[in-house]
């Protein structure tokens, strides 16, 4: 862990003390999960590194080009947001996202600091995209786009490729299956670590508005059309 200061290593000592004393499915608070987010969001990152941890300990899952795998929902990884990335591995690490899969990945001591998860997330945040991702049956797009416009969009940005600051994910290049099981998870509080408002919010969906925007989104593909906007206060954000 070159260029961190002695007093930071000591908030990761303390942070994995924390994620250590757990013990089964027992989960960290938010805030324990937030402050680990924060502090692996300070650390430099180091995407050689974390090309070959992930290509060791991720790629069997998530795929070599980290395309995912949409008969398993399990999601694409190229591209995402890096510190939306981040903070999903800080949440998997604290059990306050749900998934058998993920914990067992990140009980291996290799994985459990956050150096890991800055690491393979910077990684992850350059690879490059294959288009491979799942679509819907084709229904119903046309409905998709106008709900995902309408009621999507202002947090997940008009073209769908989420938001640094906010921790908001890119829902381009995802598969259909992976996207609208998410949703499900969401609206039924599975994912812990999740603003409450968001959380009713999905679960007032119906099946086929899901399915609908989901099927929209699984047709978006590369980086998006928009990458850097102007914010009110005149700053261009990525
Ligand atoms: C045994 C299979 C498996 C392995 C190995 C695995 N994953 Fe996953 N991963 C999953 C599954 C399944 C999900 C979806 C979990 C859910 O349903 O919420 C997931 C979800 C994720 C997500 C959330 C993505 C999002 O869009 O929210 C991230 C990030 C992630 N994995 C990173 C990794 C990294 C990094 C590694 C290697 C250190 C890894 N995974 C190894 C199966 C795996
Ligand atoms: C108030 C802002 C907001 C709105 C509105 C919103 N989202 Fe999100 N969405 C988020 C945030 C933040 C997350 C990440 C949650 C987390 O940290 O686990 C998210 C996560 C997701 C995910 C999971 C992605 C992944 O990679 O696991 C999907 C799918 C999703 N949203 C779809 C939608 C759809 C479809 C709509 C509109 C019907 C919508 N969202 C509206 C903020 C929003």
């Amino acid at each position: 862990m070159a260029g961190i200061s002695a007093p930071c290593t000591g908030v990761l000592v303390a942070i994995a003390a924390v994620f250590a004393m757990m013990s089964g499915e027992a989960r960290a608070s938010e805030e324990a999960v937030d402050r680990a987010t924060q502090t692996a969001l300070s650390l430099d990152a180091h995407p050689d590194r974390g090309a070959s941890q992930f290509n060791h300990y991720c790629a069997r899952c998530h795929g070599s080009h980290a395309e995912g795998n949409a008969n398993r929902s399990i999601p694409a990884l190229a591209r995402q947001r890096f510190a939306y990335l981040v903070r999903q591995l800080a949440n998997f690490s604290g059990f306050e996202r749900d998934s058998n899969s993920m914990h067992g990945v990140l009980s291996q001591i290799e994985l459990r600091g956050p150096q890991t998860w800055v690491d393979i997330a910077a990684f992850l945040n350059r690879v490059s995209f294959v288009n491979r991702a799942q679509t819907g049956d084709g229904t119903h797009v046309a409905l998709g786009r106008g709900i995902f416009h309408e009621q999507c969009a202002s947090c997940h940005r008009i073209d769908a490729h989420g938001d640094g600051d906010g921790f908001v994910p890119s829902l381009r290049n995802q598969h259909y299956s992976y996207l609208v099981n998410q949703m499900h998870k969401l609206g039924e509080g599975r994912r812990h670590n999740v603003d409450e408002d968001l959380v009713r919010f999905l679960h007032s969906f119906d099946e086929q508005d899901m399915n609908a925007t989901a099927d929209y989104l699984s047709r978006l593909r590369g980086p998006g059309a928009v990458h850097k906007v102007m914010r009110n206060d005149g700053v261009v954000v990525d």
